[in-house]
């Protein structure tokens, strides 16, 4: 492999997202944990699956941020995770000063890098890693529409008894309890799912994308999701690795586009090799632009917290 992607984090995101994607061959993977042995552990054990896999890709772990170094990418998923009762929101500060030290080994060590940012809450670490880093801001960007998209698209699927494959769903703006799922424009092989379940039931899977990440942290008990997290991550990895210009909703950086200004929130964005290499501005309803807006002011609510 002569591609590199560093994943700052070796826990469950950090980890399940190196095994994704060397077991794939996307990129050698470094993983980086400030727990002495974490990183290294998991790295050898992944290796010693290889044979078995049948991959080559390399996995090394380590405790130094300053092995970022050469990184095409660099995904962030350093940080504490939410406990019952907690909202992502609740990990501001702490999380802050974690994802703060990982962006300044990245600008000094990985000054090329792309950045993918996964930390929570996301919108507001992505913001942070956007100012810390100084990179061009089609380089920064964050993890959270295309896991939210894929548990919507999961109930639409789920509930019709049809192939997860054949629905397309996309959720816009803050990874947060305000997300707007876009009703209006998901599909099973093209056809609206508003043809296809009723409202009150549509209405029920909206509200359970919005509490998606909760429901498992409640029923985890000790951490969150992280199947459905990496796999999003490694959706993106591959869209920049290969230049793919998937269309993908990611946090971007808004400069007026739904109304948004100098601010991250999730937008459907072309991924290539220069990152966000464009936004894609869907025609919304009135209503679906207020949600937009009320959940990108609630980003910029916690954003003031930091005073960067
Ligand atoms: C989630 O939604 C961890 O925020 C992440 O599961």
């Amino acid at each position: 492999m002569n591609r590199k992607v560093t994943v700052f984090g070796a826990g469950f995101v950090g980890a399940t997202t190196a095994q994704r994607l060397v077991e794939k061959q996307l990129a050698d993977v470094t993983m980086i944990d400030i727990v002495e042995g974490l990183p290294q552990g998991k790295a050898l054990d992944m290796m010693e699956s290889a044979c078995l896999e049948g991959f080559d890709a390399k996995v090394t772990g380590s405790n130094n941020p300053a092995d970022c170094t050469n990184s095409d990418i660099v995904v962030i998923t350093s940080g504490v995770a939410r406990k019952p009762g907690m909202s992502r929101d609740d990990l501001l500060k702490i999380n802050a000063g974690i994802v703060s030290q990982v962006c300044d080994a990245i600008k000094t060590n990985a000054p090329n890098a792309i950045v993918i940012v996964v930390s929570n809450p996301l919108d507001v670490m992505t913001y942070l890693a956007g100012i810390k880093t100084g990179f061009a801001k089609n380089k920064v960007m964050g993890m959270a529409g295309v896991l939210d998209s894929a548990r919507f698209r999961c109930f639409i699927a789920m509930e019709l008894g049809v192939s997860m494959r054949d629905v397309d769903a996309m959720v816009l703006g803050g990874h947060g309890d305000d997300m707007v799922p876009l009703v209006r424009y998901a599909t099973v092989a093209g056809i609206k799912v508003e043809d296809l379940i009723p409202q009150d039931r549509l209405d029920a899977m909206v509200t359970r994308t919005r509490t998606g990440g909760i429901e498992i942290v409640n029923l985890l008990k000790t951490g969150s999701a992280y199947y459905a997290p990496s796999s999003s991550v490694v959706e993106m990895v591959r869209s920049i690795l290969h230049d793919e210009k998937r269309v993908l909703p990611v946090a971007a950086w808004c400069t007026g586009q739904y109304g948004v200004q100098d601010m991250f929130v999730g937008v459907p964005a072309v991924l290539g090799k220069n990152g966000v290499e464009k936004i894609i501005e869907l025609k919304l309803t009135n209503d679906e632009l207020a949600q937009l807006k009320k959940s990108a002011a609630h980003v910029l609510e916690n954003v003031k917290k930091l005073n960067l």
